[in-house]
């Protein structure tokens, strides 16, 4: 059986935990590995803090704290809320254990005597006032790469490239702010150099690795490669183990990545299983989620870390997310909320958060999130089409079959149509899964509700059981069947409520035998679940009646209707940016009757010059209203791509402004 062993970025144990963390690192892990365990598939979760390194003697000596108090501290933290979240870990270990020590150490002297490590007296910072080195983040200046301040001695946040402290401009000591000197002393240099053509051989043969990661990683083995520091004058961290080496510490980044064996050591060792049948397996797969300020570390140093040692095996896979940003920044003052995961699990169940999570995905590009938008679609998707296409089914068949499954036919013209679409869905979903694309699958599994939701609208089983119980029964057997199916491929994103569901149909884990044949079983008495998903937005439904509750959902538009949308041909004359509006444009379109000003919102999308002289198609005859003191009178027509990237629509032949849209 496959073998897959899947790491998550191993958190500093430094403060708690964000939706950055959530929506870059752990939810997509989370989501894969349940996908995986629904495959069948023999996985291991594995992750831990991070707790060595300057991160955390800085974050001590904010709070007051010695380094292991406050790891103590946020590890019990950290924990808790990933537990509460459902984040699955077969474990979550630490880096500040004995076994962890030991094996970097180990790990360190096989590469020295392998001769990939070199002593080198060098000059480090020094704050004359602290009495004291000044490693990695104890300094902080300008980047000299992208020119953003507060860029640290490590690492530029801004740019995400690999800093060495000497690089920064104007450096200054973190703790008094004072101009730091050189000083004397020497460190060990990891050299990079001679792994440079081993590396890129391996990293050239990841063609199917998300462009951005990809491309960063070449980048590094074609400019940045040089030999490295891997060691500090600090004494918190795992001692180097050499003699001459006293008071020096291993680079957090060197050992933290080690921290995936010791703590699948730690497992191994709890649950009587072999580590080495992991990590010195070729046929495991090893793949590697984090944030992208993370990939050059697991992209690059890593990797030739593990290239240097040679007896384990190398990531396969490291599917890199980008930043989740707030949306305006208000979010905190206004709501009195920041983005701490712990506020938002005090105020929303845990599934919520994860699937508000995981609509915004920064899988491809930085996303927003918007406290907002959260709220209304969780009360559309999941009380919506969710959780009320679970409780109407219910309702009809506890009142007219008492919960017992009725004998069901699974072929006729609306059953073949909604199986047929949503049997291309699992195609699709299926592949997305296994490509890490977790937001657009959710975007299906939710389109799989909308139809079940659609084949309801259309045989209104509340009539047809007052005529016909039998062909009323065929109806609810069908969405019943189609509930399980949804209650296994929305798993990995709604565990919590997804188990609720599955515990009133009687069934246990999920599996993808499920997928291939959700049929239930006549006769059986199921359970009727509670309301899954209560709305957030306070509306608490009215009691209506039933033929008013069971009106078709979907709001359909005569042609009549749709022939009163004037839709024209219109030539982009001019376009100009406005002020203050860094999303839009004001366009000045030719549209026959006259030269008209259009306000859209594709500035991040397109350049100016590749608008002027094109065809769009505008709705012409929509109430013009003033965007940005400016009045619009139109509205253009555009697509979005898979990557959330506006794409305008344009004819595809030459044609006139003015001539109407058919
Ligand atoms: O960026 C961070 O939070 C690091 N502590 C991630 C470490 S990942 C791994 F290498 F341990
Ligand atoms: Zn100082």
């Amino acid at each position: 059986m496959e073998k897959i062993l899947v790491t998550s970025a191993l958190p500093y144990a430094n403060g708690p935990l964000h939706l950055g963390h959530i929506a870059g690192c752990y939810l997509p892990s989370d989501i894969y590995v349940r996908y995986l365990r629904i495959k069948g598939k023999k996985v291991i979760h594995i992750c831990g803090t991070d707790e060595h390194g300057v991160p955390i003697t800085i974050s001590a000596e904010k709070e007051n704290k010695t380094p292991q108090e406050l790891v103590d501290y946020y590890y019990e933290i950290i924990k808790n809320s990933f537990e509460k979240l459902g984040i699955s870990f077969e474990y979550f270990g630490r880096t500040s254990t004995e076994r962890h020590k030991k094996l970097s150490q180990e790990f360190f002297l096989k590469i020295y005597e392998k001769g990939y490590i070199e002593k080198r007296e060098e000059k480090n910072y020094y704050c004359e006032n602290c009495k004291r080195f000044l490693p990695d983040r104890y300094i902080e200046g300008t980047c000299p790469h992208c020119g953003a301040e507060g860029a640290r001695g490590d690492q530029c946040e801004s740019c995400g490239r690999w800093l060495e402290a000497f690089e920064l401009l104007n450096p200054k000591c973190k703790i008094c702010g004072n101009t730091p000197v050189l000083k004397d002393t020497f460190n060990y240099y990891f050299l990079l150099p001679k792994l440079k053509d081993d590396l890129k051989k391996w990293l050239e043969e990841k063609e199917n690795w998300k462009d951005f990661v990809r491309n960063f990683a070449l980048s590094w083995t074609t400019e940045g490669l040089r030999a490295r520091s891997i060691t500090r004058d600090l004494s918190w961290g795992v001692p180097v183990p050499l003699e001459e080496a006293e008071g020096k510490v291993l680079y957090v980044w060197f050992d933290a990545p080690i921290g995936y064996i010791s703590i699948t050591q730690e497992w191994a060792n709890k649950n009587n299983e072999n580590w080495e049948d992991w990590w010195k397996n070729k046929e495991v797969k090893l793949i590697h989620f984090l944030g992208k300020d993370n990939i050059v570390f697991h992209a690059v140093i890593w990797p030739a870390m593990l290239i240097a040692h040679g007896e384990y095996i190398l990531p396969d896979e490291i599917p890199a997310n980008q930043y989740l940003v707030m949306k305006g920044g208000k979010m905190s003052t206004s709501r009195g909320m920041a983005l701490w995961l712990d506020d938002f699990l005090d105020r929303y169940p845990a599934d919520y958060v994860r699937f508000g999570v995981a609509r915004v995905l920064p899988e491809t590009k930085d996303s927003e999130f918007s406290l907002e938008d959260f709220e209304r679609e969780c009360d559309t998707y999941l009380a919506n089409d969710i959780g009320n296409l679970v409780s109407r089914v219910f309702r009809l068949f506890e009142k007219y079959f008492n919960n017992r499954v009725p004998e069901g036919e699974t072929s006729g013209e609306y059953e073949n149509r909604m199986w047929e679409i949503i049997n291309s869905k699992i195609v699709k979903i299926e592949k997305n899964f296994e490509s890490f694309k977790f937001r657009q699958t959710l975007q299906d599994i939710i389109e799989i509700a909308q139809e079940v939701n659609r084949y309801i609208d259309f045989t209104k089983p509340w009539d047809v059981l007052k005529k016909d119980k039998e062909e009323g029964g065929k109806i609810i057997y069908n969405s019943l069947s189609a509930i399980r199916l949804l209650s296994v491929l929305l798993y990995p994103y709604l565990p919590f409520t997804m188990k609720t569901l599955r515990d009133s149909l009687n069934l246990g884990e999920p599996s993808w035998d499920e997928v291939k044949n959700p049929f239930l079983n006549e006769g059986e008495v199921l359970k009727s679940p509670p309301i899954l998903f209560p709305r957030i937005r306070g509306k608490v439904k009215e009691e209506v009646t039933e033929e008013k509750e069971e009106e078709p959902k979907e709001e359909y538009i005569t042609y009549e209707e749709f022939r009163k949308v004037k839709l024209v041909v219109g030539k982009v004359l001019n376009v100009y940016d406005i002020e203050g509006a860094d999303k839009l444009y004001k366009l000045e379109v030719d549209t026959g009757d006259r030269v008209r000003t259009i306000v859209a919102g594709i500035r991040e999308h397109y350049k100016k010059e590749e608008l002027e002289g094109k065809n769009i198609i505008i709705v012409a005859n929509l109430k013009p209203r003033k965007i940005r003191g400016i009045l619009s009178e139109g509205m253009l027509l555009a697509a979005e791509d898979k990557d959330g990237r506006v794409i305008i629509l344009t004819t595809e032949k030459e044609t006139e402004p003015g001539l109407g849209v058919l």
